[in-house]
């Protein structure tokens, strides 16, 4: 296990945050995880980190932070058409696309590209172009930090909803070890969201390279890379309201799209936050992305406390014009 003291956390947090934390371990294999896991240490002040794509750090981390990278991709087992695949947390989420798309395994071609470790990717139920990591999930291997009972959690039992999981409601009570996947040998394509379908018609059709090579495409002209500009993606949840609301903000403002959700309207954050103008908006090195509203930036030297400023600014503007509070998707420490 790498032992690392008063590090900075730059490099282990996608938006770029210099903070330091008084103590880092990487994790890489399963046996440093299991002497991590008996090393009496206290689970109030540790905190479980996997490629850092979601969080944003507002003040240096007094405590322990541990770094999940363990790897491995392992087949289980085939039948009726479909392949279990136990793969561990600390994998890269987009190595573990690529090799499915290899394989000829289909149902993560849509979430190509999205910064994670496999593990992140689940307690985050990562989701784009009309999948959700959820919808392949078999079941989650984590261990439980305070009584250290490990366990597999079925899919029903982990909890799933829209960018979350019982593993996000509980922060920082769980250690997801490792993930079952089940994935069809038979294509099954999900190409209704946005111009996926028509863009894949342009390349003369469907197979699950041209989908992940779609989407890639697509998330390269709007979304910023994080190795060159600083970002843990969309920043707030699209929020979902209730018909009655839906219909009042309809009517005063009739440009706006909603889509059917649940009991209730989602409505698009980006659009939103975009029809006040803050596309494009910088202060200091905090901004707003200048092709995707909804995502903030680092441009360099930006602290947590500005980026979540500048959050706060737009969720009180939205508020003002619309009437209803954004919720972050960011875990914030
Ligand atoms: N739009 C604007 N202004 C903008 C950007 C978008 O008005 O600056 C409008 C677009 O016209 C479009 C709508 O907003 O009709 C939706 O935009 P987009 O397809 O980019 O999706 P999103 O709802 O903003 C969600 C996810 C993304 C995911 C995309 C694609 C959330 C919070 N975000 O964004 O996920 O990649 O859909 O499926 O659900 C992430 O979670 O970090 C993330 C990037």
């Amino acid at each position: 296990m790498l032992v690392f003291e008063n590090v900075s956390l730059k490099p282990y947090n996608t938006f770029g945050v210099d903070v330091s934390a008084d103590r880092l371990l990487e994790l890489r294999t399963g046996g440093e995880v299991d002497s991590f896991l008996a090393s009496g240490f206290d689970a109030g002040s540790c905190l479980i980190l996997g490629s850092g794509a979601n969080i944003l750090f507002t003040g240096d981390f007094h405590g322990t932070v541990a770094r999940i990278a363990t790897k491995g991709i392992r087949e289980i087992s085939r039948q009726d058409g479909r392949v279990l695949l136990e793969v561990a947390a600390g994998e890269v989420w987009d190595d573990f696309v690529r090799h499915c798309v290899a394989q000829g395994y289909y149902g993560v071609e849509n979430l190509a590209l999205i910064p994670a470790q496999v593990g992140g990717a689940v307690v985050q139920n990562i989701g784009a172009y009309g999948c959700e990591v959820k919808d392949v999930v078999s079941s989650v291997r984590a261990v439980c930090l305070k009584s250290g009972e490990e366990r597999s959690f079925s899919r029903e039992e982990c909890g799933f909803g829209y960018r979350t999981s019982l593993f996000k409601r509980h922060r920082g009570e769980y250690m997801v070890r490792s993930v079952l996947f089940s994935l069809s040998l038979e294509p099954l394509f999900h190409t209704e969201y946005g111009d996926v379908a028509e863009r894949l018609r342009q390349r003369g059709g469907t197979t699950i390279s041209s989908v992940y090579e779609v989407v890639s495409e697509i998330r390269r002209e709007k979304l910023p890379d994080v190795k060159v500009l600083g970002s843990a993606g969309s920043f707030f949840r699209n929020p979902v309201v209730p018909d009655g609301k839906w219909q009042e903000l309809h009517a005063a403002f009739p440009q706006l799209k909603g889509f059917p959700e649940g009991d209730g309207v989602k409505l698009s954050a980006a659009q939103l936050i975009d029809s006040l103008g803050w596309k494009g908006y910088r202060c200091g090195d905090a901004g707003v992305h200048v092709r995707q509203a909804l995502v903030l930036v680092n441009y360099g030297r930006a602290t947590g406390g500005e980026i979540l400023q500048l959050a706060c600014d737009i969720r009180d503007s939205v508020e003002q014009r619309y009437g209803m509070r954004l919720e972050e998707e960011v875990i914030i420490i």
